[in-house]
Parts: structure tokens; C-alpha cells; sequence
């Protein structure tokens, strides 16, 4: 989600096989090291610090410390328990999503009955931030490499991108951020704030969050939503197959609610689909200018002065993660058209021009460094990756195969540090199990990050007994920001333990 800055509003990011025995439960033990002392931090938001182990299996070493940003409950006599958030990205910083989500959150009946919280995710802003050289991230490559010297040239920027990492001092968090390590700080979390049962609702990558922490800890739950479904039984093609096909058919939703619908600005452009894929391959011949990256007081600063047209699929991958005008941060698929249409037809592609660092901290150096822990060393090779666009073109001809999996397959390949949470189905740990209260999922039919396949692999690996699938007939990248009835559906459950049918298919 390379402009994830900007498009992305409170929630939602991205968000992978296997041969593997039931894990575990049993060994988790967590000594709270005091009482968490909450502080006023912004209205309405408390905040507190919590340690945890670096290692998970060595309880005694290194601590680290991670955030945690709450709404407390409107009304205390109600109140049912904390709920735990997750934004997703991986990467994205859960105090970002109170603090910037919270006029929303606390518009939302949750609000009566939960202290809402955001327990910062290891290794992300607030929760000891993986760090790294901007340097290398802030450099170009190809992207879609024709050669063996282009394939060769991306590879060594991804080499570096790396090493930037393993080269800053005191940064071992870079070797325990993947997504077990996670679950069980959430399971950290609950037990220092008073062992109640966990509700929890994650977003995108939060999914898998969730689905890892029901997996380990099936008797502390009440309730979990998740909303928009990563499949981590899946990596390679099987991932980047369905992903692709996800951002196509939601792209091809937006061009036909652009040509009936006259608050699209780009309604009068006769056969939209083919004026993008040539304005694409024109940006990609010579890139389209981005003025407002260079002003320092637009709030696009700082990204890259121009922006080609595969950079400009990446970042449109992110921006039609939000139809509703009311959902993401320009006003849905109305404000996004203008974007295009500026982007388009005015020279100027600011909105979609690729985030530059400043820091050695950032969202996608987080992201990249969560995700390749749960990732295989895929081996692409530059045969392969021609074959890759071949089939993209044919496959998917607008969004042409280009997304965020064919981004990180090749990021991970090299990545320095070891695989700790490799893809693997879900199937074998819930074959036996009966939860009491079936966890709910929650996907769009025309998803552009986790497609509907996802959602219904993961449904099938958890088993109908232990998980119920809704569907929104609709598009975009989650639901619940959104208030129509898949928003209400989640709150009844939350609230009420009310569990919709599986197939059930909402309108909005
Ligand atoms: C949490 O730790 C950070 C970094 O050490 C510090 O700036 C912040 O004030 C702490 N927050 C609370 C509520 O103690
Ligand atoms: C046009 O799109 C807007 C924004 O998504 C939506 O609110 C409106 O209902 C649509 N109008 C029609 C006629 O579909
Ligand atoms: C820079 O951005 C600000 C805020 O969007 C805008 O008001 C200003 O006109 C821009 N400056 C230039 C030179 O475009
Ligand atoms: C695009 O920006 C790069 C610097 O990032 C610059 O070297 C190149 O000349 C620019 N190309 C165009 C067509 O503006
Ligand atoms: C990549 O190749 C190595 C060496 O041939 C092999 O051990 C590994 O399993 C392969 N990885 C994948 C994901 O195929
Ligand atoms: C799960 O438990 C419920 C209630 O105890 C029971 O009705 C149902 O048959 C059980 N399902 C399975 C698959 O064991
Ligand atoms: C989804 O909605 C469209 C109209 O917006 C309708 O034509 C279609 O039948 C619906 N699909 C399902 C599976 O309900």
C-alpha cells in the first residue's frame, strides 16, 4: 500500500500453506510486571506502556515495550469488556487507529459497551518501531523486470533495503515480529488488564492476527471479528493468483459505477477502461509529474517529484479500498475519480506518487519487516518474473498483476532475517474443536487487497462450528467503516453474541 498515508482512513490495510500439526496451547505464561497505570493522552484516548519479552520463548530475557492508546466505555453499567483493535497493514499503528478513528469509534455503539482498545502491534510506531536506513527506501527499481540486469537491479535494491535494517543498533526487535509473537502479546494484554475474556475486532492483516490468536488461545475468547480475510494458508502464486484477480474485478466495479453514476468525475470520458490503460503506459514511458510531493505544506509531502504508471497501480490499489464517500481519507470513489481525473488529464499525479522517508522509522519498513517473517524465501526467478507479467496482462489487463503480494513476493525473497510463522492451514488445529461462540467473517464480493477467496478458504480451514462467513455485496477493503447493515451485523454480534447465518449477504 504505497500510499497508504494518504488514502488509508482509520482502518484497513493488506494484507498466505502445508503440511503441519495442531498447534499448542497449552505453555503461554505471562507474570504482569505491575498494575498498568493508564494517562490521559488525548481527549477522550488513555494511554499506557506494557512490557513483554522480545522472545517469546525466553520469558526472562530482553523486555520490550509496547503501547497501548483506549476509549474507555461510555457507560460503565454496560460495559461488557475491552475490544481489542487491529488496523491491519501489517505495520499500521493501532494508537493511529484510535486517535485518528476515534470520532467514528465512538460514534459506533461499541462505544457503550467496550473500552475500546489499540494494543500497539511489536515493531510498529509506539511499540519499539523496527528501524532502517531510509536510503534504500527511498530509491527506485524496476518493477516489473524484463531482464535478467533489471531483475538483477531490483533484487539488489531489495538486498539493500535489508541490510538497512540489520545495520541499525539496537534494533533485535527486526527478529521477532512475526505475527505469533503478536497474538501473544495480545494474550499478554489481556491477562495485565484484569484476565477478562478478549473481544476483538481486526482489520485486513488483522485477520490473520486474530485467526493466529484464536488458534492459540480458543478458551480466552468471547468474541472476534474478522474483517476483510487474509489467507495465510496460501503464498506464491496461490496468493498473488487470487490478490490480482481481486484488485482487477474491483476495478472493473469502479468503471461501471463511473459510467452510470454522474458524481464520478471521469463520467464523460467515453471507454474509461481503455483511456487508463493508455495513460498507464504512458506514465510508464514518462512519468507524470507530482507538484504538491514537493510542498512542504500539502499533506501528500513527502513522495517521490513524479510517479510512473506501475507506481501508480500500486497506490490505485489502495485507493479503491474505499467506495463509500464517507470511508477513506478523499471522500471514496467520488474524490478518487477527481484525483484520477487529475492525474489523467491535468499532469499532475501527486495523490499517487510513492511516500518518501525522512526517518529510519516508517510504516512500510514495519510492513515489510512483519510481513517476510510470515513469509516463505520464495525463489522467483527473472524468467518467472516476465512470465509473471505475461500472464498479469492476460489475467488481470488493467491492474496488469501489479499489487502488494507482487511487491512483497519479491521483497521477501532475500529478506535477512529467518522465517518464523511460515504459511500454513488453519485446518488441523480446528478439526477437534467446538467454539462456543463461532468467530464471524466478514468479506466484500469485490475485495481489491484480500479477496473473497481468501475469506472463503479460511472459513473452510476453521470449520462452520468454530466460524460464521457474511458477505457484503458490495466493493472496498473491509466493512465496518461503513454504517449499513454489515456495520450493524458486527455490532449485534459484538454486543450481543448474536452470530448471522453463514452466506448471509448484506447490501451495504
Ligand atoms: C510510553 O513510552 C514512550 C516511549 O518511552 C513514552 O514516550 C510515553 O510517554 C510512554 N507512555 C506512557 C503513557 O507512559
Ligand atoms: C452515485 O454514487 C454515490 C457515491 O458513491 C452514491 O451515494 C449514489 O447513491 C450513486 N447514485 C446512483 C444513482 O447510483
Ligand atoms: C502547497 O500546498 C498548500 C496546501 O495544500 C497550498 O495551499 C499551496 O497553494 C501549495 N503551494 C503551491 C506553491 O502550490
Ligand atoms: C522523475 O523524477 C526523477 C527523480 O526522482 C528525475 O530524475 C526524472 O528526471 C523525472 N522524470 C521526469 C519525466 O520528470
Ligand atoms: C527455494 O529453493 C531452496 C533450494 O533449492 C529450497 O530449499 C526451498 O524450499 C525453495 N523455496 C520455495 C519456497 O520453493
Ligand atoms: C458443538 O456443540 C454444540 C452444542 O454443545 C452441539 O450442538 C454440536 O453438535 C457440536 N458440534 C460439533 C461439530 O461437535
Ligand atoms: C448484488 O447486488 C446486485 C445489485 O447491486 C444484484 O444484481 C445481485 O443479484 C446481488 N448479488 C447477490 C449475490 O445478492
Amino acid at each position: 500500500m504505497g500510499k497508504l498515508r494518504y488514502f488509508l482512513s482509520a482502518a484497513a490495510a493488506l494484507a498466505t500453506f502445508s503440511t503441519a500439526s495442531p498447534v499448542k496451547t497449552s505453555s503461554f505464561h505471562y507474570d504482569p510486571p505491575s498494575k498498568v497505570e493508564w494517562e490521559a493522552c488525548d481527549d477522550h484516548v488513555r494511554c499506557a506502556n506494557l512490557s513483554v519479552p522480545l522472545d517469546w520463548n525466553k520469558p526472562q530475557g530482553k523486555q520490550i515495550s509496547i503501547a497501548m492508546a483506549m476509549i474507555p466505555a461510555a457507560n460503565p453499567e454496560k460495559r461488557i469488556g475491552y475490544l481489542m483493535v487491529n488496523p491491519g497493514g501489517p505495520g499500521a499503528s493501532s494508537l493511529n487507529l484510535i486517535n485518528a478513528g476515534k470520532e467514528f469509534l465512538m460514534s459506533t455503539p461499541l462505544h457503550q459497551y467496550f473500552d475500546i482498545l489499540g494494543p500497539g502491534p511489536r515493531g510498529t510506531e509506539g511499540s519499539t518501531p523496527v528501524k532502517c536506513d531510509p536510503e534504500p527506501w527511498n530509491r527506485r527499481y524496476p518493477e516489473t523486470p524484463q531482464t535478467e540486469a533489471e531483475f538483477q537491479e531490483m533484487l539488489q535494491v531489495f538486498h539493500d533495503r535489508g541490510e538497512s535494517c540489520v545495520n541499525q543498533k539496537d534494533n533485535d526487535i527486526l527478529y521477532f515480529v512475526d505475527t505469533i509473537s503478536v497474538a501473544k502479546d495480545l494474550e499478554a494484554v489481556r491477562i495485565a488488564l484484569g484476565d477478562e475474556k478478549m473481544n476483538y475486532i481486526g482489520f485486513s492483516y488483522g485477520t490473520q492476527l486474530g485467526a493466529q490468536y484464536t488458534e492459540l488461545f480458543p478458551h480466552n475468547i468471547r468474541a472476534i471479528v474478522l474483517d476483510g480475510i487474509m489467507d495465510h494458508s496460501r503464498s506464491g502464486p496461490d496468493l498473488w493468483g487470487p490478490e490480482s484477480n481481486g484488485y482487477e474485478v474491483t476495478v472493473n466495479q469502479f468503471f461501471d459505477w463511473c459510467a452510470k453514476n454522474n458524481t464520478c468525475a471521469l463520467h464523460k470520458v467515453k471507454d474509461l477502461p481503455a483511456k487508463f490503460d493508455s495513460f498507464i503506459d504512458r506514465a510508464n514511458n514518462s512519468p507524470i509529474p507530482a507538484p504538491s510531493c514537493l510542498n512542504k505544506t500539502s499533506e501528500v509531502y513527502p513522495c517521490f517529484e513524479n510517479a510512473t504508471g506501475n507506481e501508480i497501480l500500486r497506490a490505485f490499489q489502495t485507493a479503491v479500498c474505499f467506495p463509500y464517500p464517507e470511508t477513506g481519507s478523499v471522500g471514496g470513489w467520488v474524490g478518487m475519480s477527481e484525483l484520477l481525473q487529475q492525474a489523467m488529464y491535468k499532469n499532475d499525479a501527486s495523490a499517487f506518487s510513492a511516500v518518501k522517508y525522512a526517518s529510519n522509522t516508517g510504516y512500510d519498513m514495519s510492513y515489510a519487516a512483519i510481513f517476510c517473517q510470515d513469509a516463505p524465501r520464495s525463489n522467483w526467478t527473472s524468467i518467472d518474473f516476465k512470465i509473471k507479467s505475461d500472464v498479469g496482462a492476460v489475467a488481470t489487463p488493467h491492474t496488469r498483476g501489479i499489487g502488494e503480494v507482487w511487491y512483497l513476493d519479491a521483497l521477501c525473497m532475500n529478506w535477512p532475517t529467518p522465517v518464523r510463522n511460515p504459511p500454513r492451514s488453519l485446518a488441523p488445529s480446528f478439526a477437534g474443536r467446538n467454539m462456543s461462540t463461532p468467530i464471524l467473517l466478514v468479506n466484500a464480493l469485490y475485495d481489491p487487497e484480500t479477496p473473497i477467496q481468501f475469506a472463503l478458504n479460511v472459513h473452510r480451514q476453521l470449520g462452520d462450528q468454530n466460524a460464521h462467513l457474511v458477505i457484503r455485496n458490495g466493493s472496498g477493503h473491509t466493512s465496518y467503516d461503513h454504517v449499513g447493515e454489515t456495520h450493524r451485523a458486527i455490532n449485534k454480534y459484538l454486543v450481543s453474541l448474536d452470530v448471522p447465518e453463514t452466506g448471509a449477504m448484506y447490501e451495504d
